[in-house]
């Protein structure tokens, strides 16, 4: 069995300093076997902004891996963003944009899925590239059969019930399709700062496996799993700051979130 926090979007430079504190003491409080963070670890690339999650990631006694989210290189600084995008990500978080974390039971591969550029107004929309598929493919493949596989990635790769239109990330098909095919068994992605569970495609019944707030999802049949921002003030509708829980075990994973209610973490309501 293992246990996996999700966090994400947590935006510093512009986060609330009790649900920082109040986080850390939660990660720490109960510790997962993994924290994943799915990028936007700030709100503008700034040094200053990346000082303050190295020393929120320094103080969690649990092993994290993560990505770099669209926030994460400078809409200022146009010659870093295009000739070294993700120097100051690389400097303050970690040198490896698309780490890979495996153990006994799991197995997680990250994708880098932002742009420094785009052929339209909003740079903030993310793609993965053809490479990047085969790459993780391979990643995936050469993992042991018994692993129960996930893939994390910033960008969403299914979009919520409520907004069919929602973008998501470039080739998201094309994607979950390879990952089905290497057996992956969950997809983590943030942006959006809404927390919600769904199935691939070709896996969605319609019928969501929710039962009692908690969202389960078996080897051979992809979840995609989406967690609200943790710590931003930065919230949209009347998403609180939120995070997932995951449990692996026997093949399946069960999501369940922890929302901020004001004054503390709390099990979210069921859906
Ligand atoms: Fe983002």
């Amino acid at each position: 069995m293992r246990r996996i926090s999700h966090i994400s979007d947590l935006h510093f430079g512009r986060t609330d300093p009790a649900v920082v504190e109040a986080l850390v003491d939660e990660l720490n409080g109960d510790a997962p076997d993994l924290i994943v963070a799915s990028g936007d670890f700030t709100m503008a690339a700034r040094p200053s902004e990346f000082a303050q999650a190295r020393a929120f990631l320094n103080r969690l006694s649990s092993p994290w891996i993560g990505v770099p989210g669209n926030h994460d290189i400078s809409p200022y600084d146009l010659v870093q963003r295009f000739a070294r995008p993700f120097a100051r990500y690389r400097h303050a978080i970690a040198q490896d944009t698309e780490p890979c974390f495996a153990d006994g039971e799991i197995g997680v591969v990250c994708l880098n899925t932002v742009r420094r550029w785009a052929p339209e107004p909003d740079w903030s929309h993310g793609v993965i590239r053809r490479s990047q598929i085969a790459r993780t493919e391979a990643r995936l493949a050469a993992m042991p059969e018994y692993l129960f596989k996930i893939v994390v990635g910033h960008h969403p790769f299914r979009p919520p019930r409520w907004d069919e239109e929602a973008r998501l990330v470039g080739r998201a098909d094309l994607a979950l399709a390879a990952f089905r095919r290497c057996g992956v068994g969950l997809t983590l992605a943030g942006h959006l700062h809404r927390h919600y569970a769904r199935f691939a495609l070709e896996d969605d019944s319609g019928a969501e496996a929710v039962d009692q707030g908690v969202m389960r999802g078996c080897r051979g049949r992809l979840l995609t799993v989406q967690a609200g921002s943790a710590t931003s003030t930065r919230l949209r509708g009347n998403e609180p700051n939120a995070y997932n829980r995951i449990t692996i075990a026997e093949g399946c994973a069960s999501v369940s979130v922890r929302v901020w209610d004001g004054g503390g973490w709390v099990d979210a309501a069921p859906a």
